[in-house]
């Protein structure tokens, strides 16, 4: 099958035909129709996953959203069946090898959930990564209605789900984008929005909110020592799957909380995925590129401003 994989260490990614995965117990085989593009791709190309102490397995495909048409199931298999429609994520575990930017991918079948009729692939695939990361962090800070969450990395993929799910139970959200991405995000339910290329996010936050925000979500960045937490009142939470400070300095900024790690397990998926076919959850897919295009569209994530989340189909 053809597949954008990386053929051994240190080599880029390359499309060519690596050979199509077989089932095997408790994992599903799909046609996949849409992949949606995440960071954690570019880290996977990179082989950045072996330092994290997860080994890798050549060739190894890239990828880890999809949706699709169920081809196969292995034994222990009976929440979906061959001809379903789809969508499911390929959760992280050693050796890392399989993905979903090919012809055919191999999903754990936790990790994979029926498809609304009226969802199409392409928003389907844009979902399992993103989707999970922003109920898994919200549900880490508990945030109460009329509370007030800072959200940093809003204008991103994960960051344009927060937004959503935030305003729908009542949170004023504070959200960072560039001028460009205003509109967007107010659309989106944001009270406010700062320009992170304006100055310090901390500053700008507290000359909204002098006492500082209940909370706040990162979704932006590596260095903890960046983490806008002086823009957070005393008492307040943090969480975040991008860098989150360490206990130990969330505790003497007299804050609580930590980093998440998501986890697009298909009783996460199913209500998402109803949600978006309702319509009471945009799904922002910024662009949509053919396989052959899809190295490109891990450039564009790498680099910024994908504004929404890139989506490859096949
Ligand atoms: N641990 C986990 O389980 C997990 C799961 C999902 C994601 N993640 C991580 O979470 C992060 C967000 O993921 P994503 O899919 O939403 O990525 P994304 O689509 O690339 O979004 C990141 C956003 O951050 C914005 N940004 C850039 N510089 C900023 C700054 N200085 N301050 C505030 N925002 C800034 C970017 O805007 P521009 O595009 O305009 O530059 C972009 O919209 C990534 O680091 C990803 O690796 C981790």
């Amino acid at each position: 099958m053809r597949a954008l994989n990386v053929p051994a260490a240190g080599e880029q990614p390359q499309l060519s035909d690596v050979p199509t995965p077989v089932p095997t117990e408790g994992t599903v085989l799909i046609r996949v129709k849409a992949a949606g593009l995440n960071p954690i791709d570019n880290a996977v190309a990179a082989g950045m996953l072996a330092h994290w102490g997860l080994p890798y397995q050549y060739p190894t495909v890239i990828g880890r959203d999809a949706a699709g048409v169920v081809e196969a199931v292995g034994e222990g298999v009976d929440h979906v069946k061959v001809g379903d429609e789809v969508l499911g994520h390929v959760l992280l575990a050693p050796p890392i090898s399989a993905g979903t930017l090919a012809e055919y991918a191999l999903l754990p079948a936790a990790a994979v959930t029926k498809k609304p009729a009226g969802l199409d692939f392409t928003t389907a695939a844009a979902l399992p990564l993103a989707g999970a990361s922003a109920v898994q962090v919200i549900d880490a800070i508990h945030p109460q209605p009329g509370q007030t969450v800072l959200v940093n990395g809003a204008s991103g993929g994960v960051g344009s789900f927060v937004v959503q799910l935030l305003a729908a139970r009542g949170v004023k959200v504070v959200a960072t984008g560039k001028a460009r991405d205003t509109a967007r995000l107010k659309d989106l339910g944001a009270t406010q929005v700062v320009d992170h290329t304006a100055g310090p996010v901390a500053d700008q936050v507290r000359a909204l909110y002098p006492d500082g925000v209940d909370a706040l979500i990162n979704l932006h960045g590596m260095d903890p020592s960046a983490v806008p937490l002086g823009a957070v009142r005393q008492g307040g939470k943090v969480s975040g799957v991008a860098a989150v400070p360490d206990e130990a300095t969330l505790s003497a900024a007299g804050l609580t909380g930590g980093s998440v790690m998501a986890m697009p397990v298909r009783e996460v998926l199913a209500p998402l995925a109803e949600q978006a076919a309702a319509g009471k959850l945009q799904v922002v897919v910024s662009d949509v590129l053919p396989l052959e295009r899809a190295a490109e569209g891990l450039g564009r994530l790498a680099t910024g401003g994908a504004g929404g989340k890139l989506v490859v189909t096949l």
